[in-house]
């Protein structure tokens, strides 16, 4: 017997959302971001169907609350569905804050109505995804992983798709118990060696309570480090989504600088928040290993990839598939992480394209890594680009974020973190980060900076010398720089070629591309070697990689294979590099699916190889004795 279904006249005050307004959106809805799983939603045009016999239930229950420790950052949640008008369009949308308020929703003109809804959920999920009998039985429960991202969580079931919603039933507010707990460390090293950062999020403001960061070696004296406290609001996002439906209030961003550390010493930490009443709300406990003093000869393992975004482990948002190879390569670094010392990630962070929650959704999925070891960025065309807004590049990948979360969620020892170019040493590594979503070209500042940064590596100490930029300002076989014909991004080396000649770079890394690609050491377009495996003596050239396929949906290569492009992989993974001593490196590219490695080389050869001169790096010399 079917059961009847009525809309309700008027809203009950338990409802989530206060409705006064025609059902008619009055914003067009954001186009242009369809990458972004939450930009298919149409949430402005959310209107009400509400049904008395529907229902949405949230486990654990009102009064129950989540992640009962307080230290806890994630907590699965079981939503139950009853639905007597079930449809394959049926849809849960996940909302936090649970209470939203629409007189926050922006409207150009003021004679216009507000919409019912102007906020994105955090995540959704079709009723009958994993569940094909929802649609006769109308019942079904859904699982969720729910990340604590310092308010409440409701749970609304809707008709219509994601194109047309129309809001079913809702359910009551879910809470975390310490929603504003201090969560998801992520460490990167500081500007001098002896020197590590640590940045989490809380909802505490400064004048609530004051960061800190209790650690010290294990067995040895405890020492108290304050933090700085960053945020950012609405106004400081440059356009929509992020101004709009992807708006969500990142909380407190805290950086602690742990300074003075031993070389290779292992610490402790957690991290606190003193409250004005005397007690303090402390995280759990955590470790890290400090680095190398630079040129010292130890082990020293770097894990170098591009292009992971995030996924959900619930199998949210599931029709995109955005980047299905995310959870995998996260996993095996997290398998692999007693063997890596630090990690490389080298734009395109989260891909949350202005959906502003998917920032903790991230910080949360790698939290195992960035919590034990550094984990250092660089800017990507979803980070910052923007029109208008001094991006090199003006589409909008960002989603109107401009850059600003990625520069605040995550710390890098840039002289100014809106220009995102820095230089950082681990042991016998010398790395030079450039920023290709900023003008690189011979001329600019960060031309003079990429320049300084190579010619400060003391080669005798730091015989390994790596670039890094996002987009391919090398080499690429991808299908559509073959297309334009370059093999690179426009006007990439054009100017860059010269600098890793003159310094003898030996490995420059890239994304962008979601793919994996290794170039011959190459100098003047040419390969200078043809060897493939074991590099001995003068390498002669920079060997370009592409390691973009960490997690994004794949990218073609060209049919034509370049003559200097030696391994290509269509699939996802990741590059490890080890450095034994000062005269042996080993590369590994491992896929994501496996962890197994399926391309390497090594390169073993002495201080002298890299002082031979080769063709314009020769320094100049007299026949004086
Ligand atoms: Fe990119």
């Amino acid at each position: 017997m079917e059961r009847s279904c009525h809309h309700l006249k008027t809203l009950l005050s338990i409802l989530l959302f206060l409705c006064f307004a025609s059902s008619i959106c009055v914003q067009a809805h954001v186009s242009g971001f369809d990458e972004q799983p939450l930009a298919k939603i149409n949430i402005e045009k959310t209107t009400l169907d509400l049904c008395d016999s529907a229902s949405i239930v949230a486990r654990p229950r009102v009064g129950e609350l989540l992640g009962l420790q307080g230290e806890e950052g994630t907590e699965w949640v079981t939503v139950d569905i009853v639905n007597p008008k079930p449809s394959s369009d049926d849809w849960v949308g996940v909302f936090s804050p649970a209470q939203f308020n629409v007189s926050t929703c922006p409207v150009d003109d003021p004679k216009d109505q507000p919409p019912y809804m102007c906020t994105a959920p955090i995540k959704y999920k079709y009723a009958d995804h994993f569940d094909a009998n929802y649609t006769k039985k109308g019942k079904t429960s859904l699982q969720f992983l729910l990340v604590n991202q310092r308010a409440d969580f409701s749970f609304v079931l809707f008709a219509g798709g994601l194109s047309n919603p129309r809001m079913v039933a809702a359910s009551k507010p879910l809470s975390f118990t310490h929603p504003k707990a201090p969560l998801f460390p992520r460490l990167a090293l500081g500007k001098s060696w002896d020197e590590m950062t640590v940045t989490w999020t809380s909802g505490y403001n400064i004048d609530e309570a004051v960061p800190i960061v209790a650690w010290g070696m294990r067995g040895g004296p405890r020492k108290i480090s304050p933090a700085g406290t960053l945020t950012f609001t609405r106004n400081s996002m440059c356009g929509s989504p992020a101004r709009t439906v992807g708006w969500r209030d990142p909380g407190f961003i805290h950086t602690s600088f742990l300074k003075n550390l031993w070389p290779n010493s292992v610490y402790q930490y957690r991290l606190g928040h003193a409250l004005l009443n005397g007690t303090y709300v402390w995280s759990k406990f955590y470790s890290f290993k400090s680095a190398p003093y630079p040129g010292q000869d130890s082990l020293q393992r770097v894990v170098i990839f591009g292009d992971m975004g995030k996924a959900e482990r619930d199998g949210s948002n599931e029709y995109s598939d955005y980047q299905p190879g995310s959870l995998n390569t996260t996993d095996q670094l997290i398998k692999g992480l007693d063997k890596i010392d630090i990690v490389f990630h080298i734009g395109d962070i989260t891909y949350s394209n202005g959906y502003l929650s998917q920032w903790d959704q991230f910080t949360a999925q790698v939290e195992p890594i960035a919590s034990q070891v550094p984990y250092m960025i660089a800017s990507g065309n979803h980070e910052r680009d923007w029109p208008n807004t001094g991006s090199f590049y003006t589409g909008k990948d960002s989603g109107g974020e401009c850059g600003v979360p990625a520069e605040t969620m995550f710390y890098v020892p840039a002289e100014n973190r809106a220009k995102f170019w820095y230089a950082t040493n681990y042991g016998m590594f010398h790395f030079c980060i450039a920023d290709s979503e900023h003008d690189w070209r011979e001329g600019t500042e960060q031309y003079k900076f990429i320049e300084k940064c190579l010619a400060s590596a003391d080669r005798q100490k730091q015989p390994w010398l790596i670039f890094a930029a996002h987009r391919v300002l090398g080499y690429s076989s991808n299908s559509w720089y073959a297309q334009e014909g370059s093999f690179e991004e426009p006007m990439g080396r054009e100017s860059l070629q010269k600098l890793w000649q003159k310094y003898k770079v030996d490995i420059a890394f890239y994304g962008h591309v979601h793919n994996y690609e290794r170039t011959c050491p190459i100098y003047q377009n040419q390969c200078v070697r043809w060897e493939k495996k074991n590099y001995k003596g003068a390498l002669g050239g920079t060997i370009h990689v592409v390691a973009g396929g960490a997690g994004a949906h794949l990218s073609q290569f060209s049919d034509m294979i370049p003559k200097w492009s030696i391994y290509r992989d269509y699939d996802h993974g990741f590059v490890k590099l080890t450095a034994f001593n000062h005269s042996s490196l080993l590369f590994e590219y491992m896929k994501s699916s496996d962890g197994k490695v399926y391309d390497q080389f090594t390169i073993s050869r002495d201080y002298r190889d890299i002082l031979a001169c080769t063709h314009d790096s020769c320094d100049a010399t007299t026949s004086a004795s």
